[in-house]
């Protein structure tokens, strides 16, 4: 038996060499951490089992019968992060570059299937050549298997794609449909189709940090949620955004004890200008409403126009959206609507209660707009907080124009709870531009229609830009201090804590995609 054990060590001991030494190196030189240190600084110490650690491909073309690296080229398996399990993969770019074979794909499908049969979220480290070529379709069909299960594991477990080394071709598409991607600057890039086929097809010359590097899916793309300036700096961003997920669909995310105590906030005062046109940061808001350091803004540079991200409100886990006036004056437009509705219905799959905060001036006009779809792009997010069936509050801190008002979770499509601050203008369009049209005849009539136009703007301020015709038909449930948000807001949510609510029988719905 001491044999026995003395060549299993030796086994072990190989097999976690991966590629070996030199290839190691050859990483660290590139600032890239391997396969096993990535998930060492992702796992709870100690915690990590690996499952399929002696699987080697098949394949005995081109040679490759000669050349086996155990593991071959993914290290995979469970483990905990802050004591909750988590299935892992971590590809190991010292084994034929990361390259997915038929028996790499094999072993990331056990790990997905024993997350879903478990109800754990799934996290994958990529950092991989593609396809390996030399195994052909076998490699082909193992990336379509990977992808099948994505699709069926959306909605049930949270799914976490890390992009730490080259990801190109069909590949990208895993990651897609996960939940959130996570980007390390300089060292990562994603691309369908690489910079020589570009040039090949389109003349085209840009290089690969151009074309599919961290800060073009993080602010031109939109493809990544998040980046990192390391591997060190990813590893610690997915522990913190998995903390705010519950394990499956069938959870809720664990809150943190919490003592309601004196919940006033007193520089809520004075974020909001006097002058309805000049911008304020919604960011202000969303750090003086909930608890201390617990905001973690996400696809923080795509869209700017709209804030997501997640947040603790009286320890308790939530999404929130909010547009932003610092940018397009927070107007609603093609990408905020589309990075709205995917954060609604992510929040919506796993139990995460929703915080809307509402200053948006309308839609975004203009040709690009509309030819760009705002109308099916805009549609996105009505459709997403209009079936969301979790706990939703909605805070309008001023603007709330047009359809736009519509769509920001307002109670006509099942907000909760709907609060106003004074400051809020609940109405159709904006003084001035409301005025122009219903008093036209009027203005240009006038003997001075410039002075004309300033006393109907005041007229139609004095009678709709106030939140109290809302309030009247119950639209709004509370006009309320901004001092006093957060305090509602904890025990708002509080009393929706064992909210119940069905969507009517169906297959799915068809959200205008
Ligand atoms: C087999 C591969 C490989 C692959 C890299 N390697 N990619 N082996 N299949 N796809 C091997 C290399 O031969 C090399 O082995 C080692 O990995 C490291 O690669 P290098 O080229 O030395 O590293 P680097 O300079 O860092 O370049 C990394 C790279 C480049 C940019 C990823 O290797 C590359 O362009 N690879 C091919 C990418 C590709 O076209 N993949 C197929 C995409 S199509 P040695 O032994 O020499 O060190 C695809 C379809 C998926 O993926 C479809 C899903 C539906």
């Amino acid at each position: 038996m001491q044999d026995k054990l003395a060549q299993l060590e030796q086994k072990i001991a190989e097999a976690q060499l991966g590629g070996g030494q030199k290839r190691i190196d050859d990483q660290h030189r590139k600032g890239k951490l391997s396969a096993r240190e990535r998930l060492h600084l992702l796992l709870d110490p100690g915690s990590f089992e690996e499952i399929g650690m002696f699987v080697t491909h098949r394949s005995h073309d081109f040679g490759m019968q000669k050349q086996l690296f155990e593991g071959d080229g993914v290290v995979t398996g469970y483990g905990s992060i802050d004591g909750r399990l988590v299935y892992v993969f971590s590809q190991d770019f010292t084994v034929f570059g990361g390259s997915l074979s038929e028996a790499h794909a094999e072993k990331i499908c056990k790990v997905m299937d024993l997350a879903m049969k478990n109800g754990a979220p799934v996290i994958g480290l990529n950092d991989s050549g593609g396809a390996r070529i030399q195994e052909g379709v076998a490699s082909l069909g193992g990336y379509a298997d990977i992808f099948h299960r994505n699709v069926m594991a959306s909605g049930v477990i949270p799914q976490i794609s890390a992009i730490m080394g080259p990801c190109a071709g069909g590949a990208v598409y895993s990651p897609a449909i996960t939940d959130f991607i996570l980007m390390v600057e300089n060292t990562s890039y994603m691309f369908v189709t690489g910079p020589n086929v570009v040039k090949t097809v389109t003349n085209e010359e840009v290089s690969s940090e151009e074309l599919g590097g961290a800060s073009t899916h993080a602010g031109k793309s939109g493809v990544t949620h998040l980046t990192a300036v390391n591997d060190l700096e990813a590893l610690q961003k997915i522990r913190r955004l998995l903390s705010y997920m519950p394990q499956n669909c069938e959870e809720k995310p664990a809150s943190l004890p919490f003592a309601l105590g004196e919940e006033w906030r007193e520089n809520l005062l004075n974020i909001v200008p006097e002058n309805p046109n000049q911008p304020y940061d919604m960011r202000d808001i969303i750090n003086g409403l909930v608890d201390a350091d617990s905001f973690l803004e996400v696809h923080e540079n795509f869209a700017e126009n709209i804030v997501v991200g997640f947040a603790r409100l009286g320890g308790r886990s939530i999404g929130i959206v909010g547009n932003q006036p610092l940018s397009l004056a927070g107007v609603l437009d093609v990408n905020s609507s589309r990075k709205g509705a995917r954060f609604v219905r992510f929040c919506d799959s796993f139990n995460i209660p929703l915080l809307v905060l509402v200053d948006v001036p309308g839609f975004l006009p203009g040709t690009d707009q509309e030819w760009n779809g705002i109308i099916v792009n805009g549609a996105k997010l009505l459709y997403a907080f209009s079936e969301a069936t979790v706990p939703r509050i909605t805070v309008i801190t001023r603007k709330a124009y047009g359809g736009a008002y519509d769509v920001m979770n307002s109670k006509h499509i099942g907000a909760d709870l709907n609060f106003a601050w004074p400051s809020a203008e609940i109405a159709v369009m904006g003084a001035k531009g409301a005025s122009e049209i219903i008093f036209r005849k009027e203005i240009s009539e006038a003997a001075d229609p410039a002075a004309m136009l300033l006393q109907k703007e005041k007229e139609y301020q004095e009678a709709f830009a106030h939140p109290y015709q809302a309030a009247k038909r119950g639209y709004v449930d509370e006009v309320i201090d901004p001092r006093e948000t957060r305090r509602k807001l904890i025990k708002g949510f509080a009393s929706l804590e064992n909210k119940v609510s069905h969507l009517p029988k169906k297959k799915h719905g068809n959200i205008p995609l």
